[in-house]
């Protein structure tokens, strides 16, 4: 690292592709408002090297059938023995937040549930609404993904392909983490 600009350190979690471009959009606003931001991936089942100097480490995970992609559950607690939860951020993807009042740690029951289980008090909580792409998924995914779409009045028409992020909100967010990366520092 040759800057001495404030930093975040991003790790993500994702099995579609989904939560990487959230991460890439997010980068590119912290990236332009001075802070530094590296980018790791959970995924690749290689051992993460966590950054422990950086001012906030942000860690954005989707869900799948309930529950944060595993990597994503075990990195974190991985992560809370090297660096405070005060200086840890964390971002849940799931469809579940495509529904008004859901962003939040209050609010999104997934996101709800991982601060209980594992008493988190990070510096910042939130969910963002991820993509439906029925033609995509597998069979027997489509028909689960269906089924809980039947259940919360979602779209359930095989063809359907929806990105249901709202950008506008992924750019706040970022400047609640720019903020919280500046104040850190
Ligand atoms: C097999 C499967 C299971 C999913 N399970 C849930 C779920 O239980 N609750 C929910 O809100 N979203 C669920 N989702 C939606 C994903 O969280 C959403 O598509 C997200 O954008 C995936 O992120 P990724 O592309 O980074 O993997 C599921 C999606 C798939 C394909």
């Amino acid at each position: 690292m040759t800057s001495d600009r404030p930093r975040i350190a991003v790790y993500f979690a994702s099995h579609d592709g989904h939560t990487r471009k959230i991460v890439d959009r997010l980068a590119e606003h912290l990236g332009a408002r001075g802070v530094g931001v590296t980018i790791a991936d959970l995924s690749t089942g290689a051992p993460p090297v966590i950054d422990v100097e950086a001012n906030l480490v942000l860690l954005a995970a989707a869900i799948r059938y309930g529950v944060h992609l595993r990597c994503a559950r075990r990195f974190l607690a991985q992560l809370r023995t090297k660096v405070p939860d005060t200086r840890i951020a964390v971002l849940s993807v799931n469809l579940t937040a495509r529904k008004p009042g859901r962003q939040t740690a209050e609010g999104n029951v997934y996101l709800r549930k991982w601060l209980k289980r594992t008493g988190l008090r990070p510096a910042l909580a939130a969910a963002v609404a991820g993509r439906l792409d029925y033609p995509a998924y597998r069979w027997f995914d489509r028909m689960m993904i269906q089924a809980i779409m039947t259940i919360s009045g979602g779209p359930t028409d095989p063809d359907t392909v929806i990105d249901y992020t709202d950008w506008a909100a992924v750019e706040d967010l970022s400047e609640k983490l720019a903020a919280l990366v500046m104040s850190a520092s």
